[in-house]
């Protein structure tokens, strides 16, 4: 497919996880230079190692502001950010998970907001930021308020920043229910994860979960075009409609 991504530089945090390591890979066939990101010097190199192309990547901890910002200040200059390194739980609030749920609210929430902060200085002023979010934010499912809370505000701080970084274009892909590591964490097991992402496959009107590739479809359209600027972008299979 042709784009102009071409040479560009894009910062991909995570690269360990489903929708971060597609995403990364089809911004790498497109002929850019992408920069990942993992926790540990070891999950690095294993992600590095599964991609192909012009990857390179430094360990980032988005619950240490400072290890965010050593990661910009060794990435230097580039022309766009993908933010969908984050956890993931589900928890009613009747039996809140409080260290889960708040490792979520700032591995997320905060952790995106701190991501753009400290890129900023380094992000060109014709480039563009992708925040997530998750359908879980018009779909209400039990358990998932923080997911939703999160994911609110993902969309909401993009529209805000649309107008705050002009030029820059701030836009949020929101998936629905895909096929990524996060599900065996949620469900307590892959056999566990593969029933559940079934069934609700099953009920979905295209009939199957969302794989990582049909949301990094998604985020090299909102990259790509240049007229897409402040837009929640739904990526759920039709969820939303049932
Ligand atoms: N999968 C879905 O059904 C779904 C639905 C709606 C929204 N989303 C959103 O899409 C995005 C990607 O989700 P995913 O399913 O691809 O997740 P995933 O497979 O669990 O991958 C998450 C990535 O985030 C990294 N990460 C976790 N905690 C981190 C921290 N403290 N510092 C730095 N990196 C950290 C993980 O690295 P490690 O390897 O070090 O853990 C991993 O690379 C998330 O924002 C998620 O909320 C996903």
């Amino acid at each position: 497919m042709k784009t102009d991504l071409n040479g560009k530089r894009i910062v991909v945090t995570g690269g360990t996880g489903g929708i971060a390591q597609a995403t990364a890979q089809l911004l790498l066939d497109c002929g850019a230079e992408v920069i990942v990101s993992a926790r540990t010097d070891e999950k690095l190199e294993a992600a590095l190692a599964e991609l192909t192309g012009k990857a390179t990547g430094f360990t980032l901890d988005l619950l240490d502001p400072s290890s965010i910002k050593r990661f910009f200040e060794k990435v230097g200059t580039f022309d766009h950010l993908v933010t969908p390194a984050s956890t993931s739980t589900l928890s009613p609030i009747r039996e809140l998970d409080l260290a889960s749920t708040r490792t979520l609210l700032e591995s997320k929430q905060w952790g995106q907001m701190l991501t753009a902060h400290y890129a900023l200085p380094y992000l060109s002023e014709t480039g563009s930021i992708t925040l997530f979010s998750g359908t879980v934010t018009q779909k209400p499912l039990p358990g998932s308020s923080a997911f939703a809370a999160v994911g609110a505000a993902s969309e909401a701080m993009a529209r805000v920043w649309a107008l705050e970084l002009a030029p820059i274009r701030v836009n949020t892909v929101v998936p629905g229910v895909i096929d990524t590591p996060a599900w065996a964490g949620l469900t307590g097991s892959e056999d566990a994860a593969k029933e559940t992402l079934a069934a609700i496959g099953g009920s979905l009107p295209v009939k199957r979960a969302g794989m990582p590739i049909d949301i990094a479809k998604a985020v090299l359209f909102v990259i790509d075009n240049e007229f897409v600027d402040g837009i929640s972008l739904v990526v759920d299979g039709g969820h939303r409609v049932i």
